[in-house]
C-alpha cells in the first residue's frame, strides 16, 4: 500500500516534469518559427543595405564617375579603389590595373543599360545597373591578366564588350601611383 502510494506520487511528479518540458519545447519551436518568419518578412520588405544611387545622365560631367576620376586610385591606407563605367559597348577604362595581394574596392556603374561585370577565374560577378553604384571588395592573389567580359546581354554589341584586369606586383603599382593620380593599363 505504502509502496504503491510512493509509486503513484513519483509518477505524478514525472508527468508534471514531462508536461513542463513539452510546454518549453513548444515555446522554443514557436519562438524559432516566429524569428524565421520575422527575418524573412523583414528581408523581403526592406530595401537592400547600402543602396547607392547615381544619376546616369550627369555621370560624364560631374561627380565620382567623371572620366578623369576613373581607373585605380591608391588610398592613404594602402588599399586601392577602382572606378569604372560600363556603356554600350565598352568599359572605361578598358584595362584595369591593380596590385597583387592588396584589398581592392571596385566601384562601378552603367551609363545606359544593364551590363554585367565579371572577372574570369575569380568570383567577382555583379550587375551594373544604370542609376545605381555597384560596390564590391576584391583581392587578387596571382599576378597576370584576367578577362572581364560583359556578362549581361546588353544588345547587339554585347559579344564585343569586354575589358581586362592586369594584376601587377605591389611595388610596381606603388611606383606608378607616385606620379599619377589615377592608373590604368590602357595603352
Ligand atoms: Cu554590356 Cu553586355
Amino acid at each position: 500500500m505504502a509502496a504503491e502510494g510512493r509509486h503513484s506520487a513519483s509518477a505524478a511528479v514525472a508527468e508534471r516534469i514531462e508536461r513542463r518540458w513539452a510546454a518549453i519545447s513548444i515555446v522554443i519551436i514557436a519562438f524559432l518559427t516566429g524569428m524565421a518568419a520575422f527575418a524573412g518578412i523583414h528581408q523581403a520588405t526592406m530595401p537592400q543595405a547600402q543602396v547607392e544611387t547615381i544619376d546616369p545622365v550627369t555621370l560624364p560631367v560631374s561627380g565620382e564617375f567623371v572620366e578623369s576620376n576613373l581607373g585605380s586610385a591608391l588610398e592613404p591606407d594602402g588599399s586601392v579603389t577602382v572606378r569604372l563605367v560600363g556603356q554600350q559597348y565598352s568599359f572605361t577604362p578598358s584595362c584595369i590595373l591593380v596590385p597583387k595581394d592588396t584589398p581592392v574596392r571596385l566601384r562601378a556603374t552603367s551609363a545606359d543599360v544593364v551590363h554585367g561585370l565579371f572577372i574570369r577565374q575569380t568570383n567577382i560577378n555583379t550587375m551594373l545597373v544604370p542609376g545605381y553604384v555597384s560596390d564590391l571588395p576584391a583581392r587578387f592573389k596571382r599576378a597576370g591578366e584576367y578577362l572581364m567580359p560583359c556578362q549581361e546581354y546588353c544588345s547587339v554589341g554585347h559579344e564585343g564588350m569586354w575589358a581586362k584586369v592586369k594584376v601587377i606586383e605591389k611595388d610596381a603599382f606603388t611606383a606608378l601611383a607616385a606620379d599619377k593620380r589615377r592608373l590604368s593599363c590602357v595603352e
